[in-house]
């Protein structure tokens, strides 16, 4: 099942794969996020899910229980389950997307 991401504040929706994370989605469309790791340990990719649901990667992403009932998530494990939105403030969407 393919879903969408709206990424705020920039406002656009891209399409994202299925088995492809919040993260790996936006750099396909040429939106760099925040990120170093990629494997849900570092937290610097930290947003906040304003609408939809997730499912994760690893077993256990670096977030407290409190962070998660506040809406924090790690976009670079996390797999939409449907339609999201996603609050990011750090991007460079005139940046080419890469992957390493
Ligand atoms: S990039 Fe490290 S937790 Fe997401």
């Amino acid at each position: 099942m393919s879903a969408t991401l709206r990424l705020e504040p920039l406002g656009c929706v891209l399409p994202v794969a299925e088995g492809q994370s919040l993260l790996e989605a936006a750099l396909a469309a040429g939106i760099r996020l925040r990120s170093s790791c990629r494997n849900g340990t570092c937290r610097e990719c930290i947003a906040t899910l304003e609408a939809g649901t997730v499912r994760y990667r690893v077993d256990w992403p670096g977030l407290s229980p409190d962070e998660r009932a506040a809406g924090c998530v790690l976009p670079c494990v996390a797999l939409p389950e449907g339609d999201v939105v996603l609050r990011q403030p750090f991007h460079d969407a005139a940046a080419p997307a890469s992957m390493p």
